[in-house]
């Protein structure tokens, strides 16, 4: 049996008070859509339908790369009214499956048991208990037990609003049935809506048994109103995170402060301290150690590497037993060789670092390819741009470029070569010999520093 998926996503959410529209506000680093789209995806489905309303065009932007039936909604009418905008592309063999494009951390495990109530007599409804069921709809049950209807909180009585099993919204059910049921539904509410609720006191009329599944728990069917909850998800997410990489067996000195926005495969034994955030997909081999407040996007780290405090690496690679920072950036195309070196205040943009090599202090190597066993002096720089276009330096290996040089590109060090300290090295150096450009040392002895005229 296929099932096709349908989200509402039509809502304003003026609550977040923004001008993105309340799908769109990101989790993790993705947004809320995504994440209910990728769990969604998960379920392989026949199909993915989202229901769009104010601000759609931005979500289907936002979302291009996604494979969806996009359906307008252009008036909210209520939630019985959005779904039934997808009935023509539903077939009636097919089991639906409700979701919100707001409620971001469901987990595919308790959809799929959803998925499973669904019969040609029965359906599904997810349930939760919530020790205050304060404006969401109370699921009525008759004395044996079994799901009778759902009464919004706005239509409550007294004694409905007392129970504490509500609504989250989230159904499965055939296709066929459901286009009957939504094709009767009435406003006649106090919210004058057409309540997508109203199908349950539908089919358990046509002898549907309406099945609950419980959801593990609250933050799995919360929907994110305002920044507030936005926030508390996000915070439930890392520490599900978090404990998901202890299980795996990596160190992390405070659970609490670690952020993973994107994916983090570890080796065995990687340590990672306070403040680390993680974005796109990293990848940190055996016995890695991260220092604390690093950004790591989409890079490499090789076994043994240490990463101290306060380093940015993005897109950026690193062999075994190297050691990066404190305090040094990784830019995109930075690759380093095993043992290679890259110290405090430097920054390395397109360039490869070789064996063993070496860049301490306070330098920018852009561009560049070094060789092994390269030693670069404090305050090198490499002039990769000319204004207009970029240029390469090439050096050697074993090469020492003593401090405070500037290669000047394009360039090339030879093997071996010596640049003396503070040199503009302008043209290619040869291999085994000193270059340097400076002007000689000179002394004045008969020089008298200058003194303020005496009054
Ligand atoms: C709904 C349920 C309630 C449940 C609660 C859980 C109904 C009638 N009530 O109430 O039983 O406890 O969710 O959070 O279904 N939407 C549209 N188009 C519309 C109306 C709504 O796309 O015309 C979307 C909204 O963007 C929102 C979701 O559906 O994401 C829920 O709509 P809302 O009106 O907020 O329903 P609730 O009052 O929360
Ligand atoms: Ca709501």
């Amino acid at each position: 049996m296929t099932c096709n998926v349908i989200i509402l996503a039509a809502g304003q959410g003026t609550r977040m008070r923004s001008a993105l529209p309340k799908v769109l506000h990101r989790l993790a680093d993705k947004s809320l859509l995504e994440h209910v789209c990728a769990t969604a995806n998960a379920l392989d489905p026949a199909q993915l339908n989202i229901i769009y309303g104010h601000g759609g065009e931005s979500v289907q932007q936002a979302l291009a790369g996604l494979t969806a039936n996009w359906v307008e909604q252009t008036e909210q009418l209520g939630t019985g009214h959005a779904v039934a905008q997808v009935l023509p592309f539903i077939q009636d063999d097919e089991t639906v499956l409700v979701l919100y494009g707001d409620v971001p951390l469901t987990r595919k495990e308790t959809l799929q048991a959803l998925l499973n109530q669904v019969s040609a007599t029965s359906m599904g409804l997810l349930t939760i208990e919530l020790p205050d069921p304060t404006g969401y709809g109370r699921i009525v049950r008759n004395d044996s037990g079994k799901v009778e209807r759902i009464v919004e909180h706005k239509d409550a009585s007294e004694t409905e609003r007392a129970i504490t099993e509500v609504n989250t919204g989230m159904l499965a059910v055939n296709g066929k049935q459901l286009q009957g049921w939504l094709g009767r539904l009435e406003n006649d509410n106090a919210q004058g809506e057409y309540y997508l609720t109203d199908i349950i006191g539908m089919a358990v009329a046509d002898g549907i048994e309406v099945r609950t599944v419980q959801a593990s728990n609250s933050y799995e069917v919360e929907g994110v109103n305002d920044r507030l909850q936005l926030a508390r998800l996000e915070r439930y997410y890392q520490g599900m995170k978090a404990d998901e990489l202890m299980r795996a067996g990596v160190g992390l000195r405070d659970p609490a402060r670690i952020d993973i926005r994107g994916e983090l495969e570890c080796g065995q034994d990687v340590q990672i301290d306070i403040n680390v955030i993680i974005e796109g997909r990293v990848r940190l081999g055996d016995r890695v150690q991260i220092g604390p407040n690093v950004l790591l996007k989409d890079c490499v780290i090789g076994e043994g590497s240490h990463i101290e405090a306060n380093c940015v690496i993005e897109q950026a690679e690193t062999g075994r037993d190297c050691s990066v920072g404190p305090f040094a950036r990784l830019r995109p195309g930075a690759r380093l060789a095993d043992h290679a070196r890259v110290g405090n205040f430097v920054e390395v943009k397109n360039s490869s670092i070789g064996e063993g090599s070496k860049v301490n202090h306070l330098s920018y190597i852009g561009d560049a390819t070094l060789g092994k066993g390269v030693n670069v002096g404090a305050g090198t720089i490499t002039c990769n741009y000319d204004g207009a276009n970029k240029h390469q330096t090439i050096i050697g290996d074993n090469a020492f470029i003593g401090s405070n040089s500037q290669l000047v590109a394009p360039v090339e060090i030879g093997q071996n070569a010596t640049i003396g300290a503070g040199s503009t090295i302008s043209k290619d150096a040869p291999a085994d010999a000193l270059t340097l450009t400076r002007s000689p040392q000179k002394t004045i002895k008969t020089w008298q520093r200058p003194t303020k005229p005496k009054e």
